[in-house]
């Protein structure tokens, strides 16, 4: 490619760019269109306390990293397939959970994630409810070492009642 067909390509490609902007722009938010432009806390954490992968109904699939520390998420991450307003979602979210006690976490609804970017399309509502079932499923994965510890406890216990009455 010479120099005048290759910038001539370049101004194409920024046209191109320019009206997939234009589009997302009239359709989604400022807050959407920035975390898909500009997305936080991308990523895979190697050492995550916390980890889920969930697959929407839509086929696309979010996973959510969190740190904990003294019952308080300290980082979340995220990594997606999905679309840009799913982007969005995991962005934003994992953003609003950092720094926030475990049970403040679990609260958080899909209302919460939507009114936090200031609204979705109908037909993306979805990809928000994906990017909070996500981050409930990894508070379980955190939840579920303590409590299988806490059931391993209690059947020891019992045996040891049953023992010391004389059933073995
Ligand atoms: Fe699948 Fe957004 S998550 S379309």
């Amino acid at each position: 490619m010479n120099t005048e067909s290759a910038s001539a390509f370049d101004r194409m490609v920024g046209e191109l760019q320019e009206m997939v902007l234009e589009d997302a722009r009239a359709h989604y938010s400022p807050q959407v269109v920035e975390g898909w432009l500009h997305p936080q806390n991308v990523g895979r954490m190697g050492d995550a306390d916390a980890h889920a992968v969930v697959r929407g109904w839509c086929g696309d699939t979010m996973e959510i990293y969190l740190r904990v520390s003294d019952g308080q998420i300290v980082e979340a991450t995220f990594m997606t397939d999905g679309c840009g307003p799913t982007v969005a979602c995991g962005s934003k979210l994992t953003s609003m959970v950092r720094g926030l006690p475990l049970g403040q976490a679990q609260e958080i609804i899909g209302d919460d994630l939507l009114a936090a970017l200031g609204g979705l399309p109908d037909e993306s509502v979805h990809c928000a409810q994906l990017a909070v079932n996500t981050l409930h499923e990894a508070l379980t994965s955190y939840q579920r070492p303590y409590r299988d510890s806490r059931a391993q406890e209690e059947v020891a216990c019992r045996a040891g009642d049953l023992m010391r009455q004389g059933y073995h």
